[in-house]
């Protein structure tokens, strides 16, 4: 044991292997349970795939970097649930690819947007965020209202997210041109936003 001890003290060569293979199994032990828990694993309860307009605004949602500004993860502290509701849990998330977590709050968390406002309300505030929230900083966004959602690729990024385990029906898939198409960026992007976080709305 002795032995083994000097070899590693005095050759830094070992000790940054046997330093890497502590940390290794050390970060395995903590991340491979998460990849087989349920509470990390199995959506929450409500918690539905996005509709095919869903789909469409929240690529909508990425492309115009919103994320840059607004984060969509509620922390467990009091300051953040009494302010934006439930804190965010993983069940939650399990049908985003790529999740939209992120940590910059430029702007309000966006986890529970859904239904605090009218669509009304977000189109004007997307239009011209001054229009409502007078000391606002948020860009406007004009252009989505004049911008039709690209209808025909939402099919094939639904059976993308089906191979990864999001349960589209073929029958969703079918439809998914139909309902995109003739909506705006705007409308889609709406759509997104007023789903956000809808299923533990009201949990305490
Ligand atoms: C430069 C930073 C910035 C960017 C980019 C940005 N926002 Fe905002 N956003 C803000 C700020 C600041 C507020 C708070 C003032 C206000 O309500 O306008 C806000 C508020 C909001 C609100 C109201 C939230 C609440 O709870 O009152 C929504 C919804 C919103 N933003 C959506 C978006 C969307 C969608 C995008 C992308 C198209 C976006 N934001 C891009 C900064 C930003």
């Amino acid at each position: 044991m002795e032995k083994i001890q000097k070899l590693i003290e005095e050759h830094v060569g070992f000790l940054i292997v046997f330093t890497l293979i502590v940390i290794s199994v050390a970060g395995l032990v903590e991340i491979v349970p998460l990849a087989f828990q349920k509470s990390t694993t199995e959506p929450v309860a409500g918690v539905k795939p996005y509709t095919a307009l869903q789909l469409a605004g929240r690529d909508i949602y990425i492309r115009e970097g919103c994320y840059n500004c607004h984060s969509q993860m509620i922390r467990p502290f009091r300051s953040e649930t009494e302010r934006y509701g439930h804190y965010s849990v993983a069940g939650e998330s399990v049908y985003d690819h790529p999740f939209q977590w992120g940590s910059k709050r430029t702007g309000p968390d966006l986890a529970r947007v859904g239904g605090r406002y009218s669509d009304e309300w977000q189109r004007v505030h997307l239009m011209n965020p001054r229009d409502v929230v007078p000391e606002s900083i948020m860009p406007a966004f004009p252009w989505l209202a004049r911008n039709l959602a690209d209808a025909a690729s939402v099919p094939k990024k639904m059976e993308a997210l089906r191979k990864v385990g999001v349960p589209y029906t073929d029958k969703d898939i079918a439809g998914a041109t139909a309902e995109v198409e003739g909506k705006s960026e705007m409308d889609a992007l709406i759509a997104y936003l007023q789903g956000l976080g809808l299923a533990l709305k009201n949990a305490r």
